[in-house]
């Protein structure tokens, strides 16, 4: 059982900044994911987490004790790579049992905590071949066992299921939760696989160039983006993003761009005039022939038009003209629109984000009708 506090936690490379003074504190028992594309500083953080890579600056507590400075060994941690680094020429049992073996426990108590953790992962039958006569998710498991077998007080994982084909990757995401479940222990996941972050997480730490975009809980993090990075970084198809200008109509206030007119559900507290960018997600927008009075509503024409199975995203521009943003839109398939179509999508004020355009920050229109000024 770990928590883990991180405080400020740098670290430069030459005149790369690859991880920029994070804080974040990882609960006992969380499975946090750090999410982000690639080159943001998630290996770097874990790699820190796990001793193997000196921070530049900033402090790193387990269960409240520092171990800034503690080596690998003495730390309680067990890392599990993209690459799994078993030792090729030893046995399934032996690359298991390894981290015992390097604690000089006794046999016997190796070899039953082997078997145990073997069983659980159900690689019994596999405990006499050498890594390269297993498949690739059987060669995963087997570096899982290994950090298992010392019952460590975390688990770090970078990219664990990076290296898997796309239905064991699914497999083997459900068994890595499951065994998150039963065994209670704290995990920090690396990943840069929304799916994978939105189906695995207790909490997700969004990264974006060495910085903290956001943490939340998946649900948090996809219904309330801190930032149009966030924003765009997790869903499938990405949020539609409008460039937009807030007026006051009638007292009340409007986000307005060419073909949309988004009434906020707010009075307008004096920021008429300001630019915006307006943020809806594809499986929140209808179309419609009759919008309902205070429905927001964006005018275009559909682009193009895919067919996911059960359901159809259509790509649509708002307004017309050179530049003019896409917005996609998702729903049961057929959604009976075609490219060329004029259509007219609508949706709540309630699924409506708004973000600044200069530092990309998601504005609060609530408790108060308040828009914050960015500093
Ligand atoms: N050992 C290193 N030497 C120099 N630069 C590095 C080293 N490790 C990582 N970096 C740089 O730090 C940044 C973050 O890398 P990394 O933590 O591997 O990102 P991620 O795991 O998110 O893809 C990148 O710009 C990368 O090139
Ligand atoms: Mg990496």
């Amino acid at each position: 059982m770990s928590s883990i506090r991180i405080e400020g936690l740098t670290r430069r490379f030459g005149s790369v900044v690859a991880v920029d003074g994070i804080d974040l504190d990882v609960p006992d028992g969380d499975f946090l994911v750090l999410l982000g594309p690639s080159g943001c500083g998630k290996s770097t953080l874990l790699r820190m987490l796990a001793g193997l890579t000196p921070p530049t600056a900033g402090r790193i507590l387990l269960d409240g004790r520092d171990i800034t400075a503690t080596p690998p060994r003495d730390r309680d941690l067990a890392m599990v790579f993209q690459s799994y680094a078993l030792y090729p020429h030893l046995t399934v049992a032996r690359n298991i049992g390894f981290p015992l073996r390097a604690r000089h426990r006794p046999r016997a108590e190796t070899a039953a905590r082997v078997e145990a953790v073997a069983g659980v992962l159900g690689l019994g039958g596999l405990l006499h071949r050498r890594p390269r006569e297993l498949s690739g998710g059987q060669r995963q498991r087997v570096a899982l066992a290994r950090a298992l077998v010392r019952d460590p007080g975390a688990f770090l994982l970078d990219e664990p299921l990076s290296n898997l084909d796309a239905t064991l990757r699914t497999a083997t995401r459900a068994e890595l939760t499951e065994l998150h479940r039963r065994l209670g222990s704290t995990f920090v996941h690396v990943t840069h696989d929304q799916v994978e972050a939105m189906t695995m997480a207790t909490r997700i730490a969004v990264l974006d160039a060495g910085r903290l975009e956001q943490v939340g809980t998946p649900a948090h993090v996809y219904d309330a983006p801190a930032s149009l990075f966030v924003a765009g970084f997790l869903g499938s198809p990405a949020m539609g993003l409008v460039p937009a200008r807030l007026e006051s109509v009638d007292g009340a206030l409007h986000a307005r761009a060419p073909g949309l007119d988004a009434p906020l559900g707010l009075a307008d507290p004096g920021d008429a005039g300001r630019d915006v960018v307006l943020g809806v997600r594809a499986e929140h927008l209808v179309p419609t022939d009759a919008p309902a009075p205070g429905a927001a509503r964006l005018r275009g024409t559909v682009r193009l038009v895919e067919n996911l199975g059960s359901e159809e995203v259509a790509h649509c521009v708002v307004g017309d003209g050179d530049g003019a943003p896409r917005v996609p839109v998702r729903g049961p398939r057929p959604l009976r629109l075609a490219p060329g179509d004029a259509v007219t999508l609508t949706t709540t004020p309630d699924r409506l984000h708004l973000f600044d355009p200069g530092s990309g920050r998601r504005l609060v229109a609530a408790p108060a009708p308040v828009l914050p000024v960015p500093a």
